[in-house]
């Protein structure tokens, strides 16, 4: 045994293997806590790549992030539900909330696709995405709104401050790598306030990432 194999127990140890060939592989040990602190990590997909969804209907592929999102949270938007969706238009996460039976409140500047604006289950207000307050809580903010990352991480802070949403799915857009480091104060005040906090760049996200999860 060379000096950097540390010897381990298999009771108290998480030990993961992939093979990549019938004769080679990659093992790889983790010593007990880390396998408990560390599971949200472990994706159930291969090579943690959800494809794109496809849906041919809806106003853009947008859509998919609402579905990735959905798939790795192991929740997902239901019939009878009230669904904020801030920056809406041209539509895609709101036919994909309208498309489930939900109730959507649908915020922008601009309208969203015609059959969309049309739908019993959609109310569209032309409003500001960071000045709009829901009347009560609501099951789902969505928010996908195209703004300087450090206004979209006030805006879902403040949400979950508040309370106003019982889960959520909020993109953050960034223009340059000289951004991400905003989005340490996210990973700082987040957590505490979800049962659920997950941030991510999604397999559908361009240069933005994906904060998704559930409140207390
Ligand atoms: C990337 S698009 C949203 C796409 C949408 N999620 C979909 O699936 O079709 C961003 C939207 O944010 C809207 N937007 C930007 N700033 C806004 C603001 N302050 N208030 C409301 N909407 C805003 C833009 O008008 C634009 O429609």
């Amino acid at each position: 045994m060379s000096d950097d194999i540390v010897p381990f127990t298999p009771q108290s140890s998480l030990v993961q293997c992939f093979l990549n060939s019938p004769e080679t592989g990659w093992l790889s040990v983790s010593i007990a806590p880390q396998p408990f602190e560390l599971r949200g990590i472990i994706s159930p997909y291969v090579r943690g790549f959800i494809p794109w969804a496809e849906d041919k209907s809806a106003p853009s592929r947008a859509f998919a992030k609402v579905i990735e999102s959905e798939l790795r949270l192991g929740r997902q938007i239901e019939a009878g539900q009230t669904v904020v969706d801030l920056g809406a238009s041209p539509g895609s996460w709101s036919y994909v909330a309208v498309k489930r039976g939900a109730h959507v409140i649908a915020i922008d500047r601009s309208e969203l696709r015609e059959d969309l604006m049309r739908s019993p289950r959609l109310s569209f207000e032309t409003a500001d995405a960071f000045k709009y307050k829901p009347p009560q809580t609501v099951d789902w903010l969505i928010c996908d709104v195209i703004a300087a990352p450090q206004r979209s991480i006030d805006l879902l802070l403040e949400w979950l401050r508040e309370r106003r949403m019982r889960h959520f799915i909020v993109t953050i857009k960034f223009k340059g790598a000289d951004e991400y480091p905003l989005l340490e104060q996210l990973k700082q005040h987040a957590p505490p306030l979800c049962a659920d906090f997950r941030l991510t760049r999604l397999c559908a996200n361009k240069n933005e990432v994906c904060a998704f999860g559930s409140i207390l």
